[in-house]
């Protein structure tokens, strides 16, 4: 048996025994530290860490969770990794969040689907059938099984926990794909969505210093969360906030009213999108949104930064900052991997 240090980023340490040839995250839940986890295969990164000390096996990585430059500088997968000597790991989330119940099931109603842009819907869900508030933080996400279907698939919250449990998802449309095809062609309002939430490590960190917030697609849901939370509390929220959103059309772009109405309620926030593909009478920025930085936003290093959306943007926005050594910078991240 191996003795594993578990360090939360509240500085709180629990200690874990781990039976040769076990999982770390097997370990950890049977012993009661409900590590955050969705797929268990190694692909969505939700149960990441990074190793301090001691000698490991991770079974297998998914390109799309780790990346070399990430598992080089020991990043881990709890799902997937065995020890072979007492460890110690470090994670990016407090330690609250494992010492709760985990997530619940919720029948929730479908109340309407919104076509917000051309690719994308914003899914608005009644879930006041649950006595009392779910509660989530924002930025953090739910597995939502697909009507008609054994398939699960996952999405952030784009709202703010709230006492009539009024949920919203916002929600990419691929051109095929068993949710898209879903709310394409056969949703209606009163469809049951049965939900198990909340999950997830991605949700917005007790703010300090400037916040940069970085958006690819429909990852703007998380972000829409955590400014609804802001934009509730502007007196709480005094640091400068700047989102940038990229996505690949014009068309594409979406919730602009209200990520302009979050800069009428907090004085400090700012917003820049930029679209891949220059078509439709765009007349702004085109590019990838690392192309729409410059050094005033980053504050001498000293920022704490969210990226969420597809692997390749969080790995180029990743890899952008660690070019610049923003040794002081933090960053948080949430890859929108396929299922
Ligand atoms: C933690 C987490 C949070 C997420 N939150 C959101 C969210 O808030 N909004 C949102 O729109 N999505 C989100 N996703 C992605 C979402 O879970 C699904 O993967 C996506 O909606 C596709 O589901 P589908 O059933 O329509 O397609 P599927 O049936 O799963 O896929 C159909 C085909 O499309 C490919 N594909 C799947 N996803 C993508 C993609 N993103 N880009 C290109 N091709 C793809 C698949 O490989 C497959 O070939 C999140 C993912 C994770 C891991
Ligand atoms: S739970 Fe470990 S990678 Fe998904």
């Amino acid at each position: 048996m191996y003795k594993v240090a578990l360090n939360f980023s509240d500085g709180r340490t629990h200690f874990i025994g781990v039976n040769a040839g076990e999982t770390v995250l097997n370990a950890a839940l049977r012993q009661g530290m409900t590590l955050p986890v969705d797929c268990r295969e190694g692909v969505c990164a939700t149960c990441k860490g990074t190793c301090q000390s001691g000698s490991y096996e991770l079974d297998y990585v998914d390109e799309d969770a780790l990346s070399e430059a990430e598992l080089e500088k020991g990043a881990v997968l709890t799902c997937q990794m065995r020890v072979s000597s007492d460890s110690a790991l470090q994670f990016d989330f407090d330690s609250t969040l494992c010492t709760s119940a985990g997530p619940e099931q919720i029948d929730a109603t479908v109340k309407a689907v919104e076509i917000v842009s051309e690719s994308t819907a914003v899914v608005h869900i009644d879930a006041s059938v649950r006595a009392g508030q779910l509660d989530f933080l924002p930025g953090q996400y739910a597995h939502v099984q697909v009507p008609g279907t054994d398939e699960w698939r996952s999405y952030s919250f784009a709202c703010a926990p709230n006492d009539r449990n009024q949920l919203k998802f916002l929600i990419r449309l691929l051109p095929q794909g068993v949710m898209s095809d879903y709310l394409r062609d056969r949703v209606k309002p009163g469809d049951t969505l049965r939900l198990k939430a909340p999950l997830g490590a991605f949700y917005l960190h007790q703010i300090t210093r400037p916040l940069i917030l970085v958006a690819g697609g429909t990852g703007l849901a998380a972000f829409l969360g955590m400014l609804d939370e802001m934009s509730a509390h502007p007196a709480r929220y005094t640091q400068p906030v700047t989102l940038f959103y990229g996505v690949t059309q014009a068309a594409d772009l979406c919730e602009i009213e209200r990520i302009q109405g979050y800069a009428e309620k907090l004085p400090n926030f700012s917003y820049h999108n930029i679209v891949m593909q220059e078509n439709g009478g765009w007349q702004g920025p085109v590019g990838v949104v690392t192309d729409l930085f410059e050094e005033h936003h980053f504050n001498g290093g000293e920022i704490d930064a969210y990226l969420c959306g597809p692997p390749p943007m969080v790995d180029a926005v990743k890899n952008w900052l660690d070019q610049r050594e923003m040794s002081n910078s933090h960053v948080h991240y949430e890859k929108f991997s396929a299922s």
